[in-house]
């Protein structure tokens, strides 16, 4: 038997402003997706004792297809991360799925492992969004997507192309932080939150003007970040959420964790992710544990589930 894990991600600066061409910063936090792998006795694969459903388990499926065609397993699932909460379960899955089947043929490699679980992504969600989230899960640490070529932490990780796109993926060196994630428990759907910033930018130039002052943003959290000038990094924060408000992706439940978050200390605040539902992050004071309790607290006060963590967790491993 193979076991493989993969962590989820938050965005820390950049989403929907990525999908037209501005940087966005993703890191891996530990709440893991594992999956386990082993050779089935009968022709027939199973998931969790369930026989598997092709669109039930639209990326188990795909990835056997793309590693192990013809071949069947007996499977088990086990996730830390919540589906549509914005921490991307769906790419965790895809990423641990993958890594335990290529382990299994004796081929895991991280690289390899985020460009097929990005196919098994694209195929999966119906060919929309960005290797944001697989890239993150499957190498792990703080990932950088379109970041200015020779920037402050900027190496190189590797380019995803699709079509007409490409994407530069580089890993970026974040200096400690705590975050305090609030899941709103409000289901956020990222085809809907994207294709309704489309349209929005399709139509006025006002919108556009907001994509790129995300991406203003973004370039200023990034130096804040290398500068290690956390009060910058939060102050970012906060003017990332309210130019994602504007642009319509909040909600009014983000909004009251937000604020909620910062009334009791945390240096800023912001959605995470496609928005319309999902998460928010809110950046802690450094080195103060009880600031963090708190901001964890008021969370909960606002009926989210929190969980404090540290950004740039180890990528997808075998266990
Ligand atoms: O819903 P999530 O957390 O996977 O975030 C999507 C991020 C977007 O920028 C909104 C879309 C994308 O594919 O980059």
């Amino acid at each position: 038997m193979v076991a493989a894990s993969a962590p989820g991600k938050v965005i820390l600066f950049g989403e929907h402003a990525v999908v037209y061409g501005e940087p966005a910063l993703a890191a891996a936090v530990d709440l893991r997706v594992r999956v386990t792998v082993e050779p089935a006795s009968r022709d027939a694969t199973t998931v969790n004792g369930h026989p598997l459903h092709e669109a039930h388990h639209a990326q188990i499926s795909r990835a056997i297809d793309a590693i192990s065609p013809k071949r069947f397993f007996t499977m088990t699932t086990d996730s830390q991360v919540q589906s549509g909460a914005g921490l991307g379960s769906s790419a965790a899955l895809s990423v641990a799925t993958v890594a335990a089947l290529q382990e299994l043929e004796g081929a895991f490699d991280r690289e390899s492992a985020a460009r097929v679980a990005y196919d098994v992504e694209w195929a999966a969600q119906g060919g929309r969004g960005s290797p944001t989230d697989t890239t993150a899960s499957a190498a792990g640490g703080a990932v950088l997507v379109n970041g200015p070529v020779g920037g402050a932490g900027d190496s190189p990780l590797w380019e995803i192309r699709r079509g007409e796109r490409s994407w530069r993926l580089s890993r970026f060196e974040l200096p400690p932080l705590t975050l305090v994630i609030g899941n709103t428990r409000e289901r956020g759907k990222t085809a809907v939150e994207v294709a309704k910033v489309g349209r929005f930018a399709a139509r006025t130039g006002f919108a556009r003007e907001i994509v790129r002052d995300i991406g203003k943003v973004t370039h200023g959290a990034l130096a804040s970040l290398a500068a290690g000038d956390l009060d910058g990094v939060g102050r970012a924060m906060d003017k990332d959420h309210n130019l994602l408000t504007i642009l319509g992706v909040s909600t009014a439940r983000l909004d009251a964790c937000c604020e909620a978050a910062r009334k009791v200390g945390a240096l800023g605040a912001k959605l995470t992710g496609s928005g319309g539902g999902g998460s928010m992050i809110a950046l802690a004071p450094p080195g103060d544990a009880e600031a963090a309790q708190r901001i964890a607290k008021a969370l909960e006060r606002q009926g989210a589930t929190a969980h404090i963590v540290t950004p740039g967790a180890e990528g997808a491993r075998v266990e």
